[in-house]
Protein backbone atom coordinates (compact mmCIF):
# COMPACT_ATOMS: atom_id res chain seq x y z
CA UNK A 1 0.00 0.00 0.00
CA UNK A 2 2.57 2.45 0.66
CA UNK A 3 6.48 2.56 1.84
CA UNK A 4 7.26 4.66 4.81
CA UNK A 5 10.63 5.71 5.71
CA UNK A 6 9.61 6.01 9.42
CA UNK A 7 6.96 3.18 9.45
CA UNK A 8 6.12 3.71 13.15
CA UNK A 9 3.76 6.58 11.72
CA UNK A 10 1.79 4.59 10.70
CA UNK A 11 -0.37 3.33 13.74
CA UNK A 12 -3.53 0.96 14.34
CA UNK A 13 -4.11 2.25 17.15
CA UNK A 14 -6.22 5.24 19.20
CA UNK A 15 -4.06 7.94 21.39
CA UNK A 16 -5.49 7.82 24.82
CA UNK A 17 -3.68 9.82 27.81
CA UNK A 18 -0.25 9.56 25.76
CA UNK A 19 -1.16 5.52 25.55
CA UNK A 20 -1.70 3.88 22.34
CA UNK A 21 -4.36 1.56 23.03
CA UNK A 22 -5.96 -1.00 20.91
CA UNK A 23 -9.23 -0.49 23.17
CA UNK A 24 -10.86 -2.92 25.56
CA UNK A 25 -12.92 -4.96 22.90
CA UNK A 26 -12.79 -6.82 19.74
CA UNK A 27 -14.64 -4.16 17.94
CA UNK A 28 -12.22 -2.31 15.39
CA UNK A 29 -13.15 -0.57 12.21
CA UNK A 30 -11.82 -1.36 8.64
CA UNK A 31 -10.32 1.84 6.73
CA UNK A 32 -10.46 1.65 2.79
CA UNK A 33 -8.56 3.82 0.43
CA UNK A 34 -11.30 5.19 -1.88
CA UNK A 35 -9.18 4.73 -4.90
CA UNK A 36 -8.92 1.22 -4.97
CA UNK A 37 -11.12 0.21 -2.18
CA UNK A 38 -8.35 -1.72 -0.75
CA UNK A 39 -8.34 -1.84 3.14
CA UNK A 40 -5.80 0.78 4.23
CA UNK A 41 -5.38 -0.74 8.00
CA UNK A 42 -7.97 -0.97 11.26
CA UNK A 43 -8.62 0.98 14.31
CA UNK A 44 -10.20 -0.09 17.64
CA UNK A 45 -13.89 1.29 18.28
CA UNK A 46 -13.61 2.53 21.91
CA UNK A 47 -16.06 2.09 24.23
CA UNK A 48 -17.87 4.47 26.32
CA UNK A 49 -15.94 4.03 29.19
CA UNK A 50 -12.79 4.02 27.25
CA UNK A 51 -14.01 8.03 26.34
CA UNK A 52 -14.71 8.27 29.57
CA UNK A 53 -11.24 7.60 31.05
CA UNK A 54 -9.94 9.59 28.03
CA UNK A 55 -12.09 12.63 29.26
CA UNK A 56 -10.54 11.90 33.15
CA UNK A 57 -7.09 12.28 31.61
CA UNK A 58 -7.73 14.95 29.87
CA UNK A 59 -8.87 16.91 32.69
CA UNK A 60 -5.85 15.79 34.71
CA UNK A 61 -3.34 16.74 32.49
CA UNK A 62 -5.17 20.09 31.73
CA UNK A 63 -4.74 21.04 35.76
CA UNK A 64 -1.15 21.00 34.78
CA UNK A 65 -0.78 22.40 31.65
CA UNK A 66 -2.73 25.63 32.22
CA UNK A 67 0.22 26.61 34.39
CA UNK A 68 2.75 26.27 31.28
CA UNK A 69 3.76 29.34 29.68
CA UNK A 70 2.82 30.69 26.81
CA UNK A 71 6.31 30.61 25.25
CA UNK A 72 7.11 26.76 26.50
CA UNK A 73 3.75 25.51 25.04
CA UNK A 74 4.93 27.66 21.83
CA UNK A 75 7.97 25.93 21.68
CA UNK A 76 5.98 22.69 21.18
CA UNK A 77 3.91 23.62 18.76
CA UNK A 78 6.87 24.58 16.30
CA UNK A 79 8.78 21.86 17.34
CA UNK A 80 5.98 19.46 15.87
CA UNK A 81 5.13 21.99 13.39
CA UNK A 82 8.95 21.14 12.11
CA UNK A 83 8.90 17.55 12.35
CA UNK A 84 5.61 17.62 10.38
CA UNK A 85 7.71 18.90 7.44
CA UNK A 86 10.52 16.52 8.10
CA UNK A 87 8.11 14.03 7.67
CA UNK A 88 6.15 15.24 5.00
CA UNK A 89 6.78 12.67 2.40
CA UNK A 90 5.28 9.72 5.03
CA UNK A 91 2.65 11.77 6.24
CA UNK A 92 1.14 12.49 2.96
CA UNK A 93 1.55 8.80 1.61
CA UNK A 94 -0.61 7.97 4.49
CA UNK A 95 -3.18 11.19 3.89
CA UNK A 96 -3.30 9.91 0.10
CA UNK A 97 -3.64 6.02 0.80
CA UNK A 98 -6.88 7.09 3.37
CA UNK A 99 -8.65 10.18 1.74
CA UNK A 100 -7.59 9.65 -1.87
CA UNK A 101 -5.93 13.22 -2.77
CA UNK A 102 -2.94 13.31 -5.48
CA UNK A 103 0.76 13.22 -3.17
CA UNK A 104 1.37 16.56 -4.75
CA UNK A 105 -1.89 17.74 -2.82
CA UNK A 106 -1.57 16.24 0.61
CA UNK A 107 2.27 17.22 0.66
CA UNK A 108 0.79 20.40 -0.24
CA UNK A 109 -1.94 19.88 3.10
CA UNK A 110 0.86 19.07 5.44
CA UNK A 111 2.41 22.20 4.68
CA UNK A 112 -1.28 24.11 5.43
CA UNK A 113 -1.38 21.96 8.71
CA UNK A 114 2.09 22.78 9.68
CA UNK A 115 1.58 26.14 9.47
CA UNK A 116 -1.09 25.96 11.90
CA UNK A 117 1.22 24.79 14.49
CA UNK A 118 4.18 27.40 13.54
CA UNK A 119 1.23 30.44 13.36
CA UNK A 120 -0.44 29.51 17.53
CA UNK A 121 3.40 28.43 18.80
CA UNK A 122 3.84 31.94 17.88
CA UNK A 123 0.62 33.41 18.96
CA UNK A 124 0.86 31.33 22.41
CA UNK A 125 3.33 34.15 23.57
CA UNK A 126 0.61 36.59 22.39
CA UNK A 127 -2.63 35.96 24.78
CA UNK A 128 -2.91 39.34 25.89
CA UNK A 129 -5.31 40.87 28.23
CA UNK A 130 -5.94 44.39 29.41
CA UNK A 131 -6.24 46.68 32.19
CA UNK A 132 -9.37 49.40 32.22
CA UNK A 133 -9.34 52.64 33.87
CA UNK A 134 -11.04 51.74 36.93
CA UNK A 135 -14.53 54.07 37.84
CA UNK A 136 -13.04 54.57 41.27
CA UNK A 137 -9.74 55.77 42.30
CA UNK A 138 -9.50 53.10 44.83
CA UNK A 139 -10.18 50.41 42.46
CA UNK A 140 -7.76 48.53 39.63
CA UNK A 141 -9.18 46.92 36.92
CA UNK A 142 -8.06 43.76 34.63
CA UNK A 143 -8.77 41.07 32.21
CA UNK A 144 -6.41 38.21 31.80
CA UNK A 145 -7.59 35.17 29.27
CA UNK A 146 -7.15 32.15 30.94
CA UNK A 147 -7.58 28.45 28.76
CA UNK A 148 -11.48 27.01 28.40
CA UNK A 149 -10.70 23.51 30.07
CA UNK A 150 -10.85 20.60 28.37
CA UNK A 151 -12.09 20.43 24.31
CA UNK A 152 -13.59 18.32 21.73
CA UNK A 153 -12.64 18.36 18.06
CA UNK A 154 -14.71 16.39 15.82
CA UNK A 155 -12.90 16.87 12.52
CA UNK A 156 -14.32 15.45 8.70
CA UNK A 157 -12.30 13.78 6.13
CA UNK A 158 -11.36 15.94 3.36
CA UNK A 159 -8.44 17.79 5.38
CA UNK A 160 -7.44 14.68 7.28
CA UNK A 161 -4.36 16.44 8.65
CA UNK A 162 -5.03 20.37 7.67
CA UNK A 163 -8.38 20.20 9.55
CA UNK A 164 -7.03 18.71 12.80
CA UNK A 165 -3.65 21.25 13.90
CA UNK A 166 -6.26 24.19 12.81
CA UNK A 167 -8.35 22.64 16.04
CA UNK A 168 -5.79 21.53 18.37
CA UNK A 169 -2.93 24.56 17.68
CA UNK A 170 -4.95 27.37 19.20
CA UNK A 171 -6.05 24.77 21.79
CA UNK A 172 -2.78 24.38 22.71
CA UNK A 173 -1.74 27.51 22.39
CA UNK A 174 -4.25 29.20 25.08
CA UNK A 175 -3.57 26.32 27.32
CA UNK A 176 -6.29 23.58 26.76
CA UNK A 177 -6.28 19.87 26.51
CA UNK A 178 -8.00 17.99 23.20
CA UNK A 179 -10.30 15.74 23.17
CA UNK A 180 -9.93 14.59 19.20
CA UNK A 181 -12.22 12.14 17.40
CA UNK A 182 -11.06 12.18 13.90
CA UNK A 183 -13.11 11.07 11.14
CA UNK A 184 -14.00 7.03 10.49
CA UNK A 185 -12.62 7.64 6.98
CA UNK A 186 -9.39 9.14 7.98
CA UNK A 187 -7.99 8.44 11.30
CA UNK A 188 -4.29 7.76 10.68
CA UNK A 189 -2.80 11.10 9.67
CA UNK A 190 -4.10 12.50 12.81
CA UNK A 191 -2.72 9.18 14.70
CA UNK A 192 0.37 9.81 12.64
CA UNK A 193 0.32 13.19 14.16
CA UNK A 194 0.32 12.27 17.31
CA UNK A 195 3.76 10.13 16.97
CA UNK A 196 5.14 13.51 16.09
CA UNK A 197 3.47 15.44 18.96
CA UNK A 198 4.95 13.33 21.32
CA UNK A 199 8.49 13.78 20.13
CA UNK A 200 7.65 17.28 20.25
CA UNK A 201 7.46 17.16 23.92
CA UNK A 202 3.67 17.46 24.31
CA UNK A 203 2.73 15.78 27.36
CA UNK A 204 0.92 12.70 27.93
CA UNK A 205 -2.89 13.69 27.91
CA UNK A 206 -2.80 16.97 26.63
CA UNK A 207 -4.20 15.04 23.33
CA UNK A 208 -5.81 12.23 22.87
CA UNK A 209 -7.32 10.74 19.63
CA UNK A 210 -10.15 8.81 20.03
CA UNK A 211 -11.60 6.05 17.49
CA UNK A 212 -14.69 4.42 16.46
CA UNK A 213 -18.01 5.00 16.59
CA UNK A 214 -18.91 8.87 16.15
CA UNK A 215 -22.52 8.65 17.92
CA UNK A 216 -21.03 6.66 21.13
CA UNK A 217 -17.95 9.07 21.11
CA UNK A 218 -19.74 12.01 20.45
CA UNK A 219 -22.55 11.15 22.81
CA UNK A 220 -19.87 10.86 25.67
CA UNK A 221 -18.18 13.92 24.67
CA UNK A 222 -21.25 16.23 24.62
CA UNK A 223 -23.02 14.86 28.26
CA UNK A 224 -19.39 15.20 29.86
CA UNK A 225 -19.20 18.23 32.42
CA UNK A 226 -15.71 18.10 32.52
CA UNK A 227 -15.56 19.27 28.57
CA UNK A 228 -15.90 22.58 28.15
CA UNK A 229 -15.89 23.43 24.49
CA UNK A 230 -16.67 21.45 21.23
CA UNK A 231 -15.03 22.58 17.92
CA UNK A 232 -16.94 20.95 14.62
CA UNK A 233 -16.34 21.13 11.03
CA UNK A 234 -18.77 19.04 8.79
CA UNK A 235 -22.28 19.15 7.83
CA UNK A 236 -24.74 21.75 8.82
CA UNK A 237 -27.50 19.29 9.61
CA UNK A 238 -25.04 17.36 12.25
CA UNK A 239 -23.78 20.82 13.51
CA UNK A 240 -27.37 21.68 14.56
CA UNK A 241 -27.68 18.37 16.19
CA UNK A 242 -24.51 19.09 18.33
CA UNK A 243 -24.92 22.73 18.76
CA UNK A 244 -28.38 21.73 20.76
CA UNK A 245 -26.65 18.98 22.53
CA UNK A 246 -24.17 21.27 23.55
CA UNK A 247 -26.67 23.31 25.36
CA UNK A 248 -27.26 20.54 27.85
CA UNK A 249 -23.97 21.67 29.18
CA UNK A 250 -23.88 25.12 28.32
CA UNK A 251 -20.40 24.53 26.29
CA UNK A 252 -18.52 26.94 24.44
CA UNK A 253 -19.05 25.92 20.66
CA UNK A 254 -17.66 26.84 17.31
CA UNK A 255 -18.69 25.03 14.26
CA UNK A 256 -17.57 25.33 10.56
CA UNK A 257 -20.46 23.93 8.10
CA UNK A 258 -21.42 23.67 4.91
CA UNK A 259 -21.18 26.28 2.20
CA UNK A 260 -22.54 27.03 -1.06
CA UNK A 261 -20.20 28.81 -2.53
CA UNK A 262 -21.26 31.52 -5.47
CA UNK A 263 -18.14 32.46 -7.98
CA UNK A 264 -18.96 35.55 -9.79
CA UNK A 265 -17.16 36.40 -13.26
CA UNK A 266 -18.00 39.75 -14.42
CA UNK A 267 -18.09 41.15 -18.13
CA UNK A 268 -15.09 43.40 -17.15
CA UNK A 269 -12.61 40.19 -15.72
CA UNK A 270 -9.73 38.93 -16.99
CA UNK A 271 -10.82 35.38 -18.89
CA UNK A 272 -7.73 33.40 -18.19
CA UNK A 273 -7.36 34.81 -14.54
CA UNK A 274 -10.94 33.66 -13.73
CA UNK A 275 -10.33 30.41 -15.22
CA UNK A 276 -7.56 29.87 -13.18
CA UNK A 277 -9.29 30.91 -9.94
CA UNK A 278 -12.15 28.58 -11.12
CA UNK A 279 -9.94 25.76 -11.29
CA UNK A 280 -8.44 26.13 -7.78
CA UNK A 281 -11.48 26.98 -6.31
CA UNK A 282 -13.56 23.92 -7.80
CA UNK A 283 -11.18 21.03 -8.11
CA UNK A 284 -9.42 20.88 -5.35
CA UNK A 285 -9.27 17.86 -3.50
CA UNK A 286 -11.73 17.25 -6.62
CA UNK A 287 -13.87 19.45 -5.16
CA UNK A 288 -14.51 18.49 -1.38
CA UNK A 289 -14.23 21.62 0.35
CA UNK A 290 -16.56 23.37 1.85
CA UNK A 291 -15.05 26.53 0.90
CA UNK A 292 -15.28 25.23 -3.11
CA UNK A 293 -17.16 27.25 -5.29
CA UNK A 294 -19.97 25.42 -6.15
CA UNK A 295 -22.55 27.82 -8.63
CA UNK A 296 -20.81 30.04 -10.87
CA UNK A 297 -22.46 33.06 -12.24
CA UNK A 298 -21.03 34.32 -15.45
CA UNK A 299 -22.84 37.49 -17.31
CA UNK A 300 -23.40 37.99 -20.84
CA UNK A 301 -20.80 39.16 -21.93
CA UNK A 302 -17.78 37.37 -21.38
CA UNK A 303 -19.98 33.99 -21.21
CA UNK A 304 -19.05 32.47 -24.18
CA UNK A 305 -15.67 33.31 -23.59
CA UNK A 306 -15.24 31.89 -20.11
CA UNK A 307 -17.48 28.59 -20.21
CA UNK A 308 -15.25 27.80 -23.85
CA UNK A 309 -12.07 28.08 -22.23
CA UNK A 310 -13.04 26.40 -18.65
CA UNK A 311 -13.90 23.41 -20.69
CA UNK A 312 -11.30 23.40 -22.53
CA UNK A 313 -9.01 23.33 -19.51
CA UNK A 314 -11.44 20.60 -17.68
CA UNK A 315 -11.67 18.18 -20.38
CA UNK A 316 -7.24 18.21 -20.14
CA UNK A 317 -7.63 17.60 -16.60
CA UNK A 318 -6.00 13.78 -14.94
CA UNK A 319 -7.88 12.16 -13.09
CA UNK A 320 -6.66 8.71 -11.44
CA UNK A 321 -5.07 7.12 -8.23
CA UNK A 322 -3.22 9.79 -6.49
CA UNK A 323 -0.16 8.29 -6.02
CA UNK A 324 0.25 8.19 -9.79
CA UNK A 325 2.65 10.25 -11.19
CA UNK A 326 0.70 13.72 -13.15
CA UNK A 327 -2.33 13.11 -11.40
CA UNK A 328 -4.39 16.38 -10.25
CA UNK A 329 -8.05 14.72 -9.06
CA UNK A 330 -8.47 11.59 -7.41
CA UNK A 331 -11.91 9.80 -6.35
CA UNK A 332 -14.62 11.01 -4.09
CA UNK A 333 -14.70 9.55 -0.61
CA UNK A 334 -16.96 6.78 -0.60
CA UNK A 335 -19.92 6.04 -2.98
CA UNK A 336 -22.53 7.59 -0.69
CA UNK A 337 -20.30 11.03 -1.99
CA UNK A 338 -20.63 9.27 -6.08
CA UNK A 339 -24.20 8.96 -5.68
CA UNK A 340 -24.99 12.00 -4.74
CA UNK A 341 -22.97 13.69 -7.24
CA UNK A 342 -24.64 11.59 -9.71
CA UNK A 343 -27.66 12.42 -8.60
CA UNK A 344 -27.39 16.00 -8.65
CA UNK A 345 -26.00 15.91 -12.75
CA UNK A 346 -28.85 13.70 -13.13
CA UNK A 347 -31.33 15.77 -12.06
CA UNK A 348 -29.76 19.16 -13.26
CA UNK A 349 -29.68 17.32 -16.64
CA UNK A 350 -33.31 16.30 -16.55
CA UNK A 351 -34.47 19.88 -15.80
CA UNK A 352 -32.91 20.99 -19.13
CA UNK A 353 -29.25 21.91 -17.63
CA UNK A 354 -26.54 20.88 -20.57
CA UNK A 355 -23.65 18.56 -19.53
CA UNK A 356 -20.31 20.00 -21.63
CA UNK A 357 -18.22 18.00 -20.59
CA UNK A 358 -17.88 14.48 -17.90
CA UNK A 359 -21.08 14.16 -16.21
CA UNK A 360 -20.43 10.26 -15.69
CA UNK A 361 -18.21 7.71 -14.13
CA UNK A 362 -14.35 7.90 -14.75
CA UNK A 363 -12.89 4.77 -16.14
CA UNK A 364 -10.44 5.15 -13.23
CA UNK A 365 -12.69 3.68 -10.68
CA UNK A 366 -15.60 2.95 -9.27
CA UNK A 367 -15.68 6.23 -6.59
CA UNK A 368 -13.50 8.43 -9.47
CA UNK A 369 -16.84 11.08 -11.24
CA UNK A 370 -15.53 12.42 -13.88
CA UNK A 371 -14.66 16.40 -13.95
CA UNK A 372 -17.58 18.12 -15.44
CA UNK A 373 -19.14 21.52 -16.68
CA UNK A 374 -22.48 21.89 -16.65
CA UNK A 375 -23.99 25.05 -17.81
CA UNK A 376 -27.83 26.66 -18.34
CA UNK A 377 -28.35 25.58 -14.31
CA UNK A 378 -31.22 27.41 -12.98
CA UNK A 379 -32.60 28.16 -9.45
CA UNK A 380 -35.00 25.18 -9.24
CA UNK A 381 -32.68 22.61 -9.91
CA UNK A 382 -30.90 20.90 -6.94
CA UNK A 383 -27.30 21.58 -7.49
CA UNK A 384 -28.31 25.47 -7.37
CA UNK A 385 -28.74 24.97 -4.20
CA UNK A 386 -26.70 21.86 -2.09
CA UNK A 387 -23.03 21.84 -1.57
CA UNK A 388 -21.96 19.39 -4.95
CA UNK A 389 -19.05 18.20 -2.86
CA UNK A 390 -17.23 17.00 -6.27
CA UNK A 391 -15.49 17.84 -9.50
CA UNK A 392 -18.55 19.63 -11.26
CA UNK A 393 -18.69 23.10 -12.47
CA UNK A 394 -22.01 24.51 -12.27
CA UNK A 395 -22.92 27.40 -14.46
CA UNK A 396 -25.64 30.53 -14.83
CA UNK A 397 -25.93 33.09 -16.71
CA UNK A 398 -26.63 36.95 -15.38
CA UNK A 399 -27.22 40.32 -16.74
CA UNK A 400 -26.29 42.57 -14.28
CA UNK A 401 -24.59 43.30 -10.70
CA UNK A 402 -28.20 43.95 -8.46
CA UNK A 403 -29.01 40.20 -10.18
CA UNK A 404 -25.63 38.64 -9.51
CA UNK A 405 -25.63 39.56 -6.21
CA UNK A 406 -29.14 38.35 -5.32
CA UNK A 407 -28.55 35.12 -6.88
CA UNK A 408 -25.18 34.71 -4.88
CA UNK A 409 -26.83 35.80 -1.65
CA UNK A 410 -29.84 33.51 -2.39
CA UNK A 411 -28.70 30.85 -0.11
CA UNK A 412 -28.65 29.81 3.77
CA UNK A 413 -25.27 29.40 4.01
CA UNK A 414 -22.46 31.72 3.99
CA UNK A 415 -18.85 30.70 4.15
CA UNK A 416 -16.67 31.63 1.22
CA UNK A 417 -17.41 33.36 -2.12
CA UNK A 418 -15.45 34.46 -4.75
CA UNK A 419 -16.01 37.25 -8.03
CA UNK A 420 -13.71 38.42 -10.70
CA UNK A 421 -13.95 42.24 -12.16
CA UNK A 422 -11.32 44.61 -12.95
CA UNK A 423 -13.15 47.54 -12.10
CA UNK A 424 -12.07 49.09 -8.15
CA UNK A 425 -15.42 50.53 -7.10
CA UNK A 426 -17.20 47.04 -7.81
CA UNK A 427 -14.56 45.26 -5.86
CA UNK A 428 -15.50 47.34 -3.22
CA UNK A 429 -19.21 47.13 -3.36
CA UNK A 430 -19.66 43.77 -4.24
CA UNK A 431 -17.53 41.96 -1.40
CA UNK A 432 -19.27 44.59 0.80
CA UNK A 433 -22.93 43.10 -0.57
CA UNK A 434 -21.91 39.58 -0.67
CA UNK A 435 -23.22 37.55 2.99
CA UNK A 436 -20.61 35.62 3.74
CA UNK A 437 -17.78 34.98 6.01
CA UNK A 438 -14.74 35.26 3.40
CA UNK A 439 -14.56 36.69 -0.10
CA UNK A 440 -11.87 36.33 -2.58
CA UNK A 441 -11.72 39.24 -5.09
CA UNK A 442 -9.88 37.87 -8.76
CA UNK A 443 -8.89 34.95 -6.15
CA UNK A 444 -9.84 31.71 -6.17
CA UNK A 445 -7.26 30.16 -2.87
CA UNK A 446 -7.89 31.74 -0.17
CA UNK A 447 -7.21 29.78 2.90
CA UNK A 448 -4.51 30.43 4.97
CA UNK A 449 -3.02 30.31 8.31
CA UNK A 450 -3.01 33.86 9.10
CA UNK A 451 -6.80 35.14 8.27
CA UNK A 452 -9.63 34.17 10.36
CA UNK A 453 -11.49 31.35 8.22
CA UNK A 454 -15.37 31.04 9.34
CA UNK A 455 -18.65 31.53 8.39
CA UNK A 456 -22.06 33.51 8.43
CA UNK A 457 -25.63 31.94 8.85
CA UNK A 458 -26.34 28.65 8.70
CA UNK A 459 -22.12 27.98 7.81
CA UNK A 460 -21.55 28.35 11.48
CA UNK A 461 -19.48 30.25 13.30
CA UNK A 462 -16.32 31.29 15.41
CA UNK A 463 -12.88 32.13 13.48
CA UNK A 464 -10.65 29.36 12.72
CA UNK A 465 -6.57 30.52 12.27
CA UNK A 466 -5.22 34.15 12.94
CA UNK A 467 -5.06 36.03 16.13
CA UNK A 468 -8.61 35.34 16.05
CA UNK A 469 -8.21 31.62 16.58
CA UNK A 470 -7.22 31.61 20.23
CA UNK A 471 -10.52 33.58 21.26
CA UNK A 472 -12.44 29.92 20.67
CA UNK A 473 -10.36 28.48 23.18
CA UNK A 474 -10.15 31.10 26.12
CA UNK A 475 -11.84 33.11 28.46
CA UNK A 476 -11.80 36.45 29.76
CA UNK A 477 -11.90 36.93 33.10
CA UNK A 478 -11.98 40.02 35.19
CA UNK A 479 -10.88 40.75 38.50
CA UNK A 480 -11.37 44.04 40.38
CA UNK A 481 -9.17 44.92 42.86
CA UNK A 482 -10.88 47.32 45.47
CA UNK A 483 -10.03 49.30 48.41
CA UNK A 484 -6.61 50.21 46.72
CA UNK A 485 -4.85 52.79 49.41
C1 LIG B 1 -12.98 22.76 4.65
O1 LIG B 1 -13.33 22.35 3.57
O2 LIG B 1 -13.64 22.53 5.66
C2 LIG B 1 -11.73 23.57 4.86
C3 LIG B 1 -11.13 24.08 3.64
C4 LIG B 1 -9.91 24.95 3.88
O3 LIG B 1 -9.37 25.04 4.98
O4 LIG B 1 -9.51 25.58 2.92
Amino acid sequence: MFKLTRSDLFREAAYVGGQWSTGNSDAYMEIRNPATGEVVGRVPSLSREEVREAILLADHAFQDFRRWTGKARGAVLRKWAALMLENKDDLAQIMTAEQGKPLAEARGEIDYAASFLDWFGEEAKRVYGETIPAPRDNQRITVIRQPVGVCAAITPWNFPSGMVTRKVAPAIASGCTVLLKPAPQTPFSALALCVLAEEAGLPKGVLSVLTGDAVEIGGEIIRSETVRKLSFTGSTPVGKKLMAECAGTVKKVSLELGGNAPFIVFDDADVESAVQGAIASKFRNAGQTCVCANRFFVQHGIYDAFVNKLTEVVKGMRMGRGTEEGVTLGPLIDSNAFSKVSRLVDEARSKGATVLTGGTQHPAGAQFFAPTVVTDVTNDMTIANEEIFGPVVSITRFSDEQEAVALANSTRYGLAAYFYTSDLNRSVRISEALDFGIVGINEGAVSTEVAPFGGFKESGFGKEGSKHGIDEYSERKYICLGNVR
